[in-house]
């Protein structure tokens, strides 16, 4: 029997974090074993290779091997035994946010990113996406008030728009497995549109 695998996506300042721990609990209390973990990072070498992926300097391309060499660390060593035994994972982030940040934002061709995704996940993607769609100027807002940046959230709106645009791109291309959510109401608003959206898939 095999587990449920749910990505949280969207820009930085879209509200994922803010409400992982709260499905995780709403799947918990239905009976479920889940698994909360993030990209990249979720074991202990992927979150080294976060470290460096978010303060170092590096090029582009660099940037996306180490982001793929962490996630077939994490998917090995976590995600996939985890969905083995029947857990739900949540992540915070999988690979839609490589064709999002490297691909859109940075501009690396979405056909190497596909080779790496094929390579790296073996034919496995997440059962659900949970994509918290927001206005760039919106997003950069709340992270203003929230946090210091790290070196993705230094980038402009410019970036943060083409980012939004990228992920517009995979949802068209993956409609079936991608709920959007609008983001720019209140947290109150956003969560009943998460809570709709793991109630019609009827797994839990
Ligand atoms: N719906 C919302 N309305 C207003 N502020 C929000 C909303 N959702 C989250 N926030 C705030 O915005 C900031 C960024 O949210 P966060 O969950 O960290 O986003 P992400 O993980 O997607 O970067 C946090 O300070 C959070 O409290
Ligand atoms: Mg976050």
């Amino acid at each position: 029997m095999s587990g449920r695998f749910v990505t949280f996506e969207g820009i930085d300042g879209a509200g994922k974090s803010s409400h992982i721990e709260a499905l995780a609990q709403w799947v918990r209390e239905r009976g479920h074993e889940v698994v909360v973990t993030r990209e990249p990072g979720g074991t202990p070498l992927a979150e080294r290779l976060r470290e460096m992926v978010l303060v170092e300097p590096m090029d582009t391309l660099t940037e996306l091997l180490l982001v793929f060499a962490a996630r077939r660390d994490h998917l090995a060593g976590q995600i996939l035994p985890a969905l083995a035994r029947g857990a739900t994972v949540l992540c915070d982030r999988f690979t839609d946010a490589s064709f999002a940040y490297q691909g859109a934002g940075r501009g690396l061709e979405a056909a190497r990113i596909g080779a790496l995704e094929q390579w790296v996940q073996e034919g496995r993607q997440p059962d659900l996406t949970i994509w918290f769609d927001l206005p760039a100027a919106v997003a950069a807002q709340r992270r203003a008030a929230a946090r210091q940046p790290d070196r993705f959230e230094q980038q402009d709106e410019a970036f943060f728009g083409r980012v939004r645009n990228g992920y517009a791109a995979r949802a068209r291309e993956h409609a079936v497995r991608f709920v959007r959510i609008d983001s720019e109401g209140s947290p109150a608003q956003v969560w009943r549109q998460v809570v709709a959206a793991a109630e019609t898939r009827g797994w839990w």
